[in-house]
């Protein structure tokens, strides 16, 4: 049985030549790094990896004191090749496939693939996302498959008979939408993959067989198993007698393990028009759900433009509606390229300010102007315009807030019990792949498939269930984004790929976290290309978020000094810290987004980072 840190590798053959950053056995958050029993010494060099040892800050750059995650750590380095996930296992798939010779599109095929079975909370088959390609040879590719709402779907089908939001769009069989992460890997795979697609799906299903249960699983799984228990495939796989398994025994998924061995050994046929679609369509028929054999049958992933603009000299490439990413990320660089942030200096008063102010408005047109463009007309032209740019920046006050009432109405409040997940692969030849993949909540609408072992998304609730009302993100979205038959939901999911000015590849970066996504992708990249950190410090530096509505200004547990969150409420923001959870639990609460980043250095080596908020893991080829 797989354990952590002794990668079956059958499939490809022995143990990768690896080097890479600390793990903290599935996903041990900030403050609390009681850690699970690991060998000694390599517990030890993996803490030092990840929370001390190192280049010295930058100067100028220095994170707030008691902040837990340094500003003096050095990335993976790696010259053949650099993977990045929110899981050890997934990271060493993927890892085994370049050195079996298979290309970044390959591994992260096989990391998605393998995401799906060791990080059922948000790995998937049965949700969707957004992936970004750059081949060595320069072109850029945005794939789409995102989930789509249901032929049956209505506007107001998460509304009661008085016309209040039920829960019906994040829990139970309603919630799913259908599903796109199959077509998707497949897709891409049949494009650019080179090794044979049964030796990709070969991991995952020898993980399904069974996987040593990590800490990270058994913590989401008390979070928020409770909710599962009603749904009886789920309840019986993962709350056994009403409680998760028990940590460190074998987590057997033998329905998922068939699922995966008929798409190894067919394709994506089975998964939309065969055995596991029929599956998926009895589940829906036992549980009220809505989803048909012809949904499933109609579903296809989608090559879409990429969104690409230019920052100070670098361009930046992102996904398209119905992603929100890359054009709410162009309007907010648009408006932030005037100032010289480096020179305000990297978190000060001033340049969160100036970001929040951009932030704000670019949300705002966001939340109203964005949606499917299949079914909507979405001014894209204008809304990353120098010109709206120019106009948006200048109602931008130097030192006053604007209240985002005078920007657009409304209030929200946000929830922060959900979970997605991004994976980064560059591969020897320079191709790299950013995915972004996502059940929206932690497991999803908290259904399992029975037979097919695999959770249904709650994506819909991305949708617009009723204009003016948040959803989990706490977004006050508008009527382009209703529920219509298989409109696919607006998405903030921004997998993302830099060049620098000369054209080459510089960054390949992305998050999960829900509308703070793209806020989160963006300080990243402005860490790099405005404040010159590497690609360790620009991961661990505490991060700020502001949506529009609620009018907050949201920053880490203990992410901003006192004196600079007094001078921004001079200023007339209102701030607000992310409430750090139970002090017991697992996983750190407060925290902003789980980001997997891979830089290319100007000697052409890699340099990676797998954030420590989640536990991630960082691996490369030298
Ligand atoms: O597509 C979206 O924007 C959301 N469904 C993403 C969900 C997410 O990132 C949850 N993770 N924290």
């Amino acid at each position: 049985m797989p354990r952590l840190r002794l990668l079956l590798s059958a499939a490809f053959g022995g143990l990768p030549t690896a080097c890479g950053q600390a793990s903290r056995g599935g996903g041990r958050a900030l403050r609390r790094l009681v850690r699970e029993p690991l060998c000694g010494a390599l517990a030890a060099t993996l803490l030092l990896a990840s929370y001390g040892c190192g280049s010295p800050p930058r100067p100028g750059i220095a994170f707030p004191d008691g902040w837990p995650l340094s500003a003096a750590t050095d990335p993976v380095s790696a010259s053949a090749g650099l993977v990045s996930t929110t899981d050890e296992f997934a990271t060493r798939v993927g890892l085994d496939v370049l050195e079996a010779g298979g290309n970044a599109v390959d591994a992260a095929v096989a990391t998605g693939l393998a995401l799906a079975v060791v990080n059922p909370e948000a790995g998937n088959l049965g949700g969707g996302g957004f992936m970004m390609i750059r081949l060595a040879d320069g072109s850029v590719h945005a794939q789409d498959h995102r989930e789509k709402a249901p032929l049956a779907a209505t506007r107001d089908m998460y509304l009661d008979s008085a016309g209040a939001v039920t829960d019906r769009s994040l829990v139970g069989h309603l919630a799913a939408g259908v599903p796109g992460t199959v077509a998707g890997l497949w897709e891409a795979h049949q494009r650019f993959g080179s090794m044979e697609w049964a030796a990709l799906v070969e991991p995952a299903i020898e993980l399904a067989a069974g996987f040593e249960t990590t800490t990270r699983l058994l913590s989401t799984l008390e979070a928020v198993g409770g909710k599962m228990l009603p749904f009886p495939a789920a309840a019986r796989l993962f709350m056994p007698g009403g409680e998760p398994p028990p940590l460190g025994s074998a987590f057997r998924q033998p329905e998922l393990a068939a699922v995966l061995r008929r798409l190894g050994d067919g394709g994506p046929d089975d998964f939309y028009r065969g055995e596991t679609a029929r599956l998926i369509v009895s589940e829906m028929e036992r549980g009220g759900g809505i989803m048909t054999i012809a949904d499933l049958d109609r579903y296809e992933a989608l090559w879409r433009e990429p969104v690409a603009f230019g920052y100070r000299g670098y361009t930046v490439y992102s996904v398209p509606p119905p992603s929100s990413g890359g054009v709410t990320m162009a309007m907010i660089a648009g408006m932030l390229e005037r100032w010289e942030l480096a020179e305000l200096g990297w978190n000060s008063p001033e340049t969160i300010h100036l970001m929040v102010e951009a932030f704000r408005r670019a949300y705002a047109d966001r939340n109203e102007y964005l949606a499917d463009p299949d079914f909507v007309e979405l001014p894209i032209d204008e809304l990353v315009s120098e010109a709206y740019a120019a106009a948006r920046a200048a109602t931008i006050e130097r030192d006053r807030a604007t209240p985002s009432a005078e920007v657009r109405p409304g209030l929200a409040s946000i929830v922060d019990e959900s979970h997605t997940t991004h994976y980064a692969v560059v591969d020897s030849a320079g191709n790299a792949v950013a995915v972004t993949t996502s059940l929206n909540s932690w497991y999803g609408s908290k259904v399992v498939v029975d037979g097919a072992g695999f959770f249904l998304n709650n994506t819909m609730d991305d949708f617009t269930a009723k204009p003016g009302t948040p959803n989990q993100f706490g977004l006050v979205q508008g009527a382009g984004n209703a529920v219509a038959p298989e409109k696919r939901m607006l998405s903030a999911m921004s997998p993302t790929i830099v060049e620098d000015p000369d054209g080459e590849l510089f960054l390949v970066a992305g998050t999960p976290g829900g509308a703070s996504i793209i806020t989160t992708v963006l300080q990243t990249i402005f860490n790099v290309v405005d404040h010159g950190m590497n690609a360790a410090q620009a991961v661990h530096a505490p991060r700020v978020h502001h949506q529009h509505l609620p009018d907050l200004v949201f920053h880490e547990y203990g992410g901003l000094p006192e004196a600079t969150v007094a001078a921004l409420e001079a200023m007339g923001h209102t701030v607000e810290e992310r409430d750090p959870g139970p002090a017991d639990a697992y996983f750190q609460g407060g925290v902003s987004g789980d980001v997997q980043l891979i830089r290319v250095l100007p000697d052409g080596s890699l340099a990676g980072w797998s954030d420590p908020r989640r536990g991630g893991l960082a691996l490369g080829r030298r």
